[in-house]
Parts: C-alpha cells; sequence; structure tokens
C-alpha cells in the first residue's frame, strides 16, 4: 500500500498512528506530497480529484481518501481492533468525528493566516472557526473524559491528533485553560510511542 503524506497534516498522522499501533509500518509505503488550496503542488489530484490527503492506493482496487475511510479500511485490513463494536462503536465515530472537526478548523485557521493572501485575510472569520473548536473542546472536558479514559480507539487518536495540530500550528491559542482533565489526558497520550514516532513536524 502506498499512503500519500504530509507530516504536518493531522489526518495523515491519524492514519499514521493507526498503523504504528497496529505495528505495521512495513506495510505502507509513504509518498510525500506538499500543497495547500490555493497551489495544489505535488498532492494527488490524478489519485483524488479533492487534492485532499490522505490518500490510499491499494493496488489494483482504487484509491481510499478521507482519513476516515482510510482509517476503517485499515482497521480491518490491519486488525488494529480501534473500532469496537455497537453500541460503543457510535460512541467512537462521534468522537472521532469531532477531533476531525477540530482538526479542519484549525487547518483552516492556519491556512487564512499562513496561506491567504494579507489584504483577503479576515480575523473575524478565523476567530469563528475557533469558537467552532473552544466549542467543541469544551464539549469533551464536558462530556467525554471517560470515554477518552477507555480501551484505545480511534475517537481518542483523532482527539491527540488533533491537539497535536493545535499545539504545532497554533501555539499561541490557549486551549488548555479551563479544562485540566482533557490537558492532562493529552499530555499522558501524547506521550504513545505511536504519537511520539508520528509527530508533526515541516
Ligand atoms: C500544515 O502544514 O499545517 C498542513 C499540511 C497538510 C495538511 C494540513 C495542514
Amino acid at each position: 500500500m502506498k499512503l500519500y503524506h504530509a507530516p504536518a497534516s493531522p489526518f495523515v498522522r491519524k492514519v499514521m498512528v493507526l498503523i504504528h499501533e497496529a505495528k505495521a509500518t512495513d506495510r505502507v509505503t509513504l509518498v510525500p506530497v506538499s500543497g495547500h488550496p490555493l497551489d495544489p503542488g505535488t498532492l494527488p489530484v490524478d489519485r483524488n480529484p479533492l487534492g485532499k490527503i490522505p490518500a490510499l492506493e491499494r493496488g489494483d482496487s482504487p484509491t481510499l481518501y478521507d482519513s476516515r475511510v482510510i482509517t476503517r479500511y485499515l482497521d480491518q485490513t490491519l486488525q488494529a481492533g480501534l473500532y469496537p463494536p455497537a453500541p460503543r462503536l457510535w460512541d467512537t465515530l462521534t468522537l472521532e468525528a469531532t477531533g476531525d472537526g477540530i482538526a479542519e478548523a484549525a487547518v483552516l485557521i492556519r491556512y487564512e493566516t499562513a496561506v491567504r493572501p494579507e489584504p483577503s485575510r479576515s480575523s473575524d472569520w478565523a476567530d469563528a472557526q475557533w469558537q467552532k473548536i473552544d466549542r467543541a473542546l469544551t464539549a469533551i472536558e464536558e462530556r467525554w473524559m471517560s470515554h477518552l479514559s477507555g480501551p484505545l480507539d480511534m475517537g481518542q487518536i483523532a482527539v491527540g491528533c488533533a491537539l497535536g495540530y493545535i499545539d504545532f500550528r497554533l501555539g499561541d491559542r490557549d486551549w488548555r485553560g479551563g479544562r485540566a482533565a482533557l490537558a492532562a489526558w493529552h499530555t499522558a497520550f501524547a506521550a504513545r510511542p505511536a504519537m511520539l514516532a508520528t509527530a508533526p513536524s515541516t
């Protein structure tokens, strides 16, 4: 399998954490790519018409894209066990969607402040994205801590990767204030070997 990869992407990181947790790094070849919404660069637009990563090539079968599709596929193929049976599955998927939504909003803030040409930038728009993140983090602190403390799953991995991305790209935003439980969880989760091996970089 070939994974189109950029080391800063929180969505690529989710897939990489799964691969490390499954001890299957030898099953996947990484294809480094780069680009952004204003310049697709080497992003695999022939493999994913949306021009987004991660994308996973599987020999003769169609390329998979969208991190949640890829993580479901790899979980089954590598028998990683990161999606529990229902009814817990519904919580895992909802938490994964919450983590992904936080990461999406954080990437949009990054694009707004680093990619969009200066005269068109909107701090109101970036702040609105942050409000979304803020609400989601409060919801996690209030409702999801017991799930985060349970057996490892893709919901936890998505939240861990989203928080790691905020620290990496939006380090001036204080997400830990008033969220002592989530902050402590993240410190412990970030020390997992699979998280250390996939820390974001440029
Ligand atoms: C980043 O450089 O922040 C980034 C790269 C790829 C996807 C998303 C974000």
